[in-house]
C-alpha cells in the first residue's frame, strides 16, 4: 500500500498536537531525505518527544499530515507504521525487566510493545525469530547475557539492546529519542559507534540533548522551541544561526 517512491523518506506537514488548552507542537513541517542523519534539538518541553510520538503513531495529531516515502500514514496504527519501515526507540527504556534479554528481543522483533507481550509463549514458539534475536544480541556484543533477565544488566547495555532491536527491523526510518542520555562515557562511545554504523538505507532522526556528542552524527539539524520549528537546515548553518544561540545556548 506504500507509494513506491518519493523524494523524501519522511515528511511532516503542519503537525499540531494540543493537550487540552496546551499546544505542544504547532505548524511543524519537516522534509527528510532518504539516508539523511537529522538531529532534533531544543530545550526541555520543546515538544521533541511529542513530535516523535505523532510520527510513530503513539499519539494522534490534532491536525497535519505524516508521510513515509510519500505514503500518508497519519491515521495508521503504530504496528502498521512499523511494518512499513518505521522504527523507534523511546526516551524511557521499554524493555520488560522481569524477562530475559533474548525473550525481549524476540518479542521486539515481532513489533510488539510491552503492553501486548505474551510472556507465556516459550521461545521455541517463535522459531527463526528466536535465532534472529540471538544474532541481534551478538551484533551488540551481548550474546553472553542472552538468558539473563533485563533487570540484571547495566543501563547502557539496555540501551544497546533497545537500539539493536530497532535496527534488526531494518527500518527505512529510525527515530532515536535521546539514545545517549544517562550513559557513562564508555557506554556513550559504544552507542555512538553503533549509531554511526547504521547503514545508509536507514534514515536516522535523532533527538539528543547533548549537542556536542550528537553533532558528530548529524548532517542536518532542526531546532524546536515551544512546539515550533525555529531553524532547520544544514548542521553548520543551524549552529551558526543567531536564533540557535538565543534559544538553545541561551546567549
Ligand atoms: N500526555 C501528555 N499530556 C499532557 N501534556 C503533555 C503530555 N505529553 C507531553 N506533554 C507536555 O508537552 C510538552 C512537551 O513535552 P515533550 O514533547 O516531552 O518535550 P521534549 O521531549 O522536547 O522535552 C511538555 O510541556 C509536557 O508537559
Ligand atoms: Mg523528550
Amino acid at each position: 500500500m506504500i507509494a513506491p517512491t518519493s523524494e523524501y523518506a519522511l515528511e511532516v506537514v503542519n503537525l499540531k498536537k494540543a493537550f487540552g488548552g496546551l499546544v505542544v507542537t504547532q505548524d511543524i513541517s519537516l522534509a527528510i531525505r532518504p539516508g539523511e542523519r537529522r538531529l532534533i534539538i531544543g530545550p526541555n518541553g520543546a515538544g521533541k518527544t511529542t513530535l516523535f510520538n505523532q510520527i510513530s503513531g503513539d499519539m494522534r495529531p490534532n491536525s497535519g499530515q505524516i508521510k513515509l516515502s510519500g505514503a500518508d500514514i497519519t491515521r495508521l496504527a503504530p504496528y502498521r507504521r512499523a511494518h512499513l519501515g518505521l522504527s523507534r526507540t523511546y526516551q524511557i527504556i521499554t524493555l520488560f525487566t522481569g524477562d530475559t534479554l533474548e525473550h525481549n528481543v524476540t518479542l521486539g522483533l515481532l513489533g510488539l510493545r510491552p503492553s501486548r507481550w505474551q510472556m507465556w509463549r516459550p521461545l521455541s514458539f517463535y522459531g527463526d525469530l528466536a535465532n534472529e534475536a540471538r544474532r541481534v544480541l551478538d551484533a551488540v556484543g551481548l550474546l553472553h547475557l542472552a538468558a539473563h533477565p533485563v533487570s540484571d544488566i547495566a543501563y547502557g547495555e539496555k540501551r544497546r539492546v533497545e537500539l539493536a532491536m530497532a535496527l534488526a527491523q531494518k527500518p527505512r526510518v529510525l527515530l532515536l529519542d535521546e539514545p545517549l542520555a544517562g550513559l557513562s562515557n564508555t557506554e556513550r562511545s559504544q552507542v555512538k559507534s553503533l549509531i554511526a554504523s547504521i547503514p545508509r538505507q536507514t534514515t536516522v532522526i535523532m533527538i539528543e540533548h547533548d549537542m556536542d556528542t550528537a553533532l558528530d552524527l548529524a548532517e542536518t539539524v532542526t531546532l524546536l522551541n515551544y512546539g515550533r520549528v525555529i531553524v532547520d537546515g544544514d548542521r553548520d548553518a543551524v549552529i551558526a544561526d543567531e536564533r540557535t544561540r538565543e534559544v538553545y545556548l541561551g546567549v
